[in-house]
């Protein structure tokens, strides 16, 4: 089984959270306790992924590395793409191409943060698929902000579209795409919309016309949360914080990931947690071995 590799896509302009993200990236904001980046790549973490490349702007990418390092400290390699102008979610497979070197991809939007029990046995099973693709719908209340799912009458899916002023459904695409080896090939073959992007959309819809994109469907008890608004962040905020403080957890943290599977040791936890000793989350850290 090839290897497969992550794309964590955090350029972009943040121009819709301004004056917020005037000097710093939309994903390096706080969500509660943690950069909103914490949350996307914990979820490749949790897919099995290791070799991930980060995608940012010129502007940004020394601040990402600053938060992120190079990754081994997580167990994981880190390397960084910039993207020059925000030309679409599709082009990241295009920069990212020699990077990919042909594998099967995981690709995750910095922006998008996923929660709920059984995640991590739904991204495995994405993660095994080693031909065509996965995505996720999720119902959502304002489809039109999101790429959106036909269907049939038999209920498969027949069309994607971005951002549709009159949506077909109330299922939206959410930001997480595991794509085969093929990828960046029908990258190549797309060309850029009315404005002026490469459409993720229009690239899964070559995987959809071949029959080859499996689309399941996130239910309830699963959080796929917005953070386009000042509104929805500060919702995002809220929510984490609620269900860290009820349940004593910590919620995306890549020291606890990495560390539960096996890919640093227990000493090597207690280096990461020192200089959080101050703060819950630290204490959280030095609990996971204390109580183990
Ligand atoms: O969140 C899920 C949605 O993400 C999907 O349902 C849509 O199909 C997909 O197009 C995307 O929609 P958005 O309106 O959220 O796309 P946006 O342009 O805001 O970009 C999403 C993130 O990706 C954002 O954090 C910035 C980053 N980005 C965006 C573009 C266009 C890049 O890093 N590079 C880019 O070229």
């Amino acid at each position: 089984m090839t290897t497969r590799k992550g794309i964590l896509l955090a350029g972009g302009s943040g121009t819709r959270l301004f004056p917020a993200t005037r000097g710093i990236s939309k994903q390096l904001l706080p969500i509660f306790d943690k950069p909103m980046v914490y949350y996307p790549l914990t979820v490749l973490m949790l897919a099995g992924v290791r070799e991930i490349a980060i995608i940012t702007t010129p502007r940004d990418r020394e601040q990402f590395e600053r938060v992120l390092e190079d990754g081994s400290q997580w167990g994981l390699s880190l390397t960084y793409i910039e993207q020059p102008s925000p030309d679409g979610l599709a082009q990241a497979y295009l920069l990212a191409e020699d990077f990919l070197a042909g594998s099967p991809s995981a690709m995750v939007l910095g922006d998008n943060l996923f929660f709920g029990n059984g995640v991590g046995a739904l991204l495995a099973a994405a993660a095994a698929r080693e031909t065509g693709g996965t995505v996720f719908g999720y119902r959502v209340s304002d489809p039109e902000r999101y790429g959106v799912l036909g269907f049939d009458a038999e209920g498969r899916v027949t069309e994607i579209i971005e951002k549709p002023e009159n949506p077909p459904s109330s299922y939206a695409v959410t930001g997480l795409y595991f794509l085969d080896g093929t990828a960046p090939e029908r990258a190549h073959a797309i060309t850029p919309s009315v404005r002026g992007e490469l459409e993720i959309t229009d690239l899964l819809g070559t995987y959809l016309e071949e029959g080859a994109l499996m689309v399941e469907t996130m239910r309830r008890g699963y959080a796929w949360l917005d953070t386009g608004t000042h509104e929805s962040l500060l919702n995002a905020a809220q929510f984490v914080g609620a269900l860290q403080q009820r349940q004593g957890i910590i919620i995306a943290s890549p020291e606890e990931i990495a560390y539960t599977s096996g890919w640093i040791t227990a000493a090597q936890l207690l280096d990461l947690a020192a200089p959080l000793k101050k703060t819950d989350y630290g204490h959280y850290l030095e609990a996971l071995v204390n109580d183990s």
